[in-house]
C-alpha cells in the first residue's frame, strides 16, 4: 500500500501575472473557442476595433506553464472622458469554476484603481459580475454602437461618485490601427 511522504508533490495551481506578447496567440484562440465568430458583431467587439487593449491591465492565468484564463481592458470614451471597458474574459473550458475568472478580473481591477480611469463599463451577466462590484446602470443613459440589452449594461466606479452623471455615447478612446474592409475611414 503507497505511504503519503512528506516531501510529495502539492497539487499545481494557477497563478496570475500579466498578458506578454508570446500569450497573444493563445489568447485569441481561447477567445475564438470561448465567443465564437459572432463575436466580431458585438457592440463591445465595435468599441475595440483598431484600438489596443491598456497592456499594464491585461492579465492571464497560467498553470505549469499552460494558459488558463485572460482578461483585457480596453479605452473608451463618453464625451471628453476616457473609461475602461472590461472584456473580453475567458477561461479555458475544463478549468471554469475554480476562481480564475473573478481572480483575473480582481487583478485588472486593482491595477485600474492605480490609473488614471474614473470607472470600468462592461456588458455581461449582472449576477457574475457583481462578485466583483459591477452593478447595473440605469437604462437609457448610455448609448452603445449596436444594439445592446440595457440589464447588461454594467458599471464600478473607481473614483467616488464617477458614475453618477455619466451619460452619453460610448465611442471608441481612440484609432490606434484604422481597419476597414473595404477601405473607408472608419467612424
Ligand atoms: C464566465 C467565465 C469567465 C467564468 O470563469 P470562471 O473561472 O469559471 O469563474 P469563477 O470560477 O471565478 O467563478 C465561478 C462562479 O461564478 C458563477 N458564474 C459563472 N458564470 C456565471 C454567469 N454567467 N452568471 C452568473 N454566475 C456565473 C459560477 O456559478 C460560480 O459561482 P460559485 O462560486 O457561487 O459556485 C467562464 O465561464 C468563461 O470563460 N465563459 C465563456 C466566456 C464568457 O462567457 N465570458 C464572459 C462574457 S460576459
Amino acid at each position: 500500500m503507497p505511504v503519503m511522504s512528506a516531501a510529495a508533490p502539492l497539487p499545481s495551481t494557477w497563478t496570475i501575472r500579466l498578458e506578454s506578447p508570446e500569450d497573444t496567440a493563445l489568447i485569441e484562440a481561447l477567445n475564438a473557442d470561448s465567443f465564437g465568430p459572432g463575436r466580431f458583431a458585438k457592440s463591445a467587439y465595435r468599441l475595440r476595433e483598431g484600438v489596443d487593449p491598456v497592456a499594464a491591465l491585461n492579465f492571464v492565468a497560467v498553470e505549469d506553464g499552460v494558459l488558463r484564463g485572460s482578461v483585457r481592458f480596453w479605452p473608451i470614451r463618453i464625451g471628453g472622458e476616457e473609461l475602461l471597458l472590461l472584456g473580453p474574459l475567458a477561461v479555458q473550458p475544463g478549468q471554469r469554476g475554480r476562481g480564475i475568472g473573478i481572480a483575473l478580473m480582481q487583478a485588472g481591477i486593482a491595477a485600474a484603481h492605480r490609473g488614471p480611469w474614473p470607472a470600468i463599463l462592461l456588458v455581461g451577466d449582472e449576477p457574475y459580475y457583481a462578485k466583483v462590484g459591477f452593478s447595473r446602470l440605469p437604462p437609457g443613459r448610455m448609448k452603445f454602437p449596436g444594439p445592446v440589452d440595457p440589464k447588461r449594461i454594467l458599471g464600478l466606479s473607481l473614483q467616488s461618485g464617477s458614475l453618477l452623471n455619466l451619460s452619453g455615447q460610448v465611442r471608441r478612446a481612440r484609432i490606434d490601427h484604422p481597419v476597414c474592409a473595404d477601405g473607408a475611414a472608419l467612424d
